[in-house]
């Protein structure tokens, strides 16, 4: 098995808070996260896909359509956008990378028919990385985002 890997990049604002939650308790947890009208990241989004290589291509698949696809099903639907209010797939879930991973999972795995789609890690930062492989996780909880 061979695993080739696309980047692609996006800024976006989000803000992370769970309105079941009391002010306090949020900032506590969220912390700069949480700040009321929200926040920029300039995220990484790596898309990893596995397979063998085509015998009369060598390629698992051709990056310039994953590139493609990527633009088309996640970056472009993301870039310059808050999180919590502009992308209908995200509505009422917490914006974090895991979260966010997982619904990237969700709109990309369907379009991958060369190979397989392997794991999609989200950068929020040079530090901070989320990755998802597709194990199963439920279903994510939404909230209804009354207070941002
Ligand atoms: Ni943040």
């Amino acid at each position: 098995m061979v695993y080739v890997t696309r980047k692609a990049h996006f800024s976006a604002a989000h803000r992370l808070f769970n309105p079941t939650f009391t002010d306090e308790a949020n900032e506590a947890i969220f912390d700069k996260c949480n700040n009321l009208h929200g926040h920029g990241h300039n995220y990484q989004l790596e898309v990893t896909v596995a397979g063998l290589p085509d015998p009369q291509t060598g390629y698992v698949i051709d990056l310039k359509r994953l590139a493609r696809l990527m633009d088309e099903v996640i970056v472009d639907k993301v870039d310059h956008k808050h999180l919590n209010h502009d992308v209908p797939e995200l509505r009422g879930i917490i914006p974090t990378a895991e979260n966010i991973a997982i619904v990237f999972w969700s709109l990309l795995e369907p379009h991958i028919t060369e190979g397989r789609l392997y794991s999609i890690r989200l950068a929020e930062s040079d530090n901070n990385v989320a990755e998802y492989r597709g194990e199963p996780v439920g279903a994510l909880p939404r909230f209804e985002h009354t207070r941002a």
